[in-house]
């Protein structure tokens, strides 16, 4: 397997180091063949080059790379963000090129509370909080299409455009039948969310998409929450839920609201899905700039997200070793965090590497 890493800005390459120290472990307990490079993509590099860091003048990535990046199996990602580059330049830059280009087209948040983790939801424990966000990763408002004209009048007008195709909302709507139907949990039920009520175009594309896909998929119960009350209900009755499919916008948000009540950006990772490409997964949290080369930051996420990168491109490459590790990740990062004080940067109780290590540990013999 061969695995592209950018470790990214900040505390990204340290994560990815402890990611990467698991992967060695793991590789070698399951006989598995990794191979990784290194891509030195990062806000440092945009500004060492000559890059405004005001506006975007050029590029934060190059097509060749991008070129080179198609040809490994999957992508790990540290982090994304500069304190000296004005927001946007290097999301735009990178991490939206990167989704766009690659046809990244799902993005994948598990929802987990793993054992001894704390969350801010009074009386709800690793048995409710357990659901996954699919959520569409190259449409709605994030196409950049839209413009501002009479810029700097007292006329200024915006539009950003919510671009949405039934072909978008059917792969989304798709991948998320079948990972319900993979699952196959005690609860087992598809929820879409949008926002049907008022945004009666898109929203009716997504819903009627539903709709249609869903008769395919008469197994599993199926229902549409509206993203405020689904917000309502991520704090009052997690439990309830088991796979979410959702737009764009809608996922950025509620996947933040749902990362605080797995504990935080410490422990919540994610995937940059193309089920027929190359995918990129990522620990949530930034680049956490103050924490920045202390050997404070939570790895927890970001060896999470590398034991999904090994779950995920072991099943889609048919690659039984692979998945056979990325669930020993998983399981090992289960018992790692009730040895943890917290997973918050600099209270763990132990050091970024020492969390690593613990990992490692617990991958056992
Ligand atoms: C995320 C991030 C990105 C997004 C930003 C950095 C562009 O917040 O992965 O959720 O909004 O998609
Ligand atoms: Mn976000």
């Amino acid at each position: 397997m061969k695995i592209a890493v950018i470790g990214g800005d900040g505390t990204g390459p340290e994560v990815v180091a402890e990611g990467l120290k698991v992967l060695k472990a793991v590789a070698k307990k399951v006989g598995l063949d990794v191979q990784t490079k290194d891509f030195n993509v990062s806000g440092d590099r945009y500004l060492a080059a000559g890059g405004n860091p005001e506006k975007p003048t050029i590029p934060v990535i190059h097509d060749e790379e991008i070129a080179e990046l198609r040809t490994f199996d999957a992508m790990y990602l540290g982090a994304v963000g500069h304190p000296k580059i004005a927001p946007g330049i290097l999301e735009k830059g990178l991490l939206l090129r990167l989704r766009f280009e690659l046809d990244q087209y799902i993005n994948l948040r598990p929802v987990k509370l793993y054992p001894g983790v704390w969350t801010p939801l009074k009386d709800k424990g690793p048995e409710d909080i357990d659901f996954v966000v699919v959520r569409e990763n190259t449409e709605g408002i994030y196409t950049g299409m839209g413009g501002i004209q009479y810029k700097d009048t007292p006329q200024e007008v915006s539009t950003q455009i919510n671009c949405t195709t039934r072909f978008g909302a059917e792969r989304a709507i798709r991948y998320a039948f079948e990972l319900c139907r993979r699952r196959n949990s005690a609860k087992k039920r598809l929820t879409l969310v949008h926002k049907a009520n008022v945004l009666t175009f898109a929203g009716d594309t997504w819903f009627r998409t539903f709709q249609a896909v869903g008769k395919e998929y008469g197994d599993i119960p199926q229902d549409y929450n509206h993203v405020d009350a689904c917000c309502m209900w991520f704090v009052k009755n997690p439990e309830y839920y088991d796979v979410i499919v959702t737009d764009n916008i809608f996922g950025d948000i509620i996947t933040d609201l749902a990362a605080v009540i797995q504990g935080g950006l410490g422990v919540a990772a994610g995937g940059n899905i193309n089920p027929a490409g190359v995918s990129m997964y990522e620990p949530m949290g930034g680049s956490a700039p103050k924490y920045t080369g202390k050997n404070v930051i939570n790895p927890i996420a970001a060896i999470a997200a590398l034991g999904m990168l090994l779950v995920e491109t072991g099943r889609t490459k048919n690659d039984a070793k692979a998945v056979k590790a990325g669930q020993m990740v998983d399981k090992a990062v289960q018992a790692t965090t009730p040895q943890m004080k917290s997973q918050n940067a600099g209270k763990m109780g132990f050091s970024t590497t020492q969390v690593g290590d613990l990992v490692v540990e617990a991958l056992g013999g």
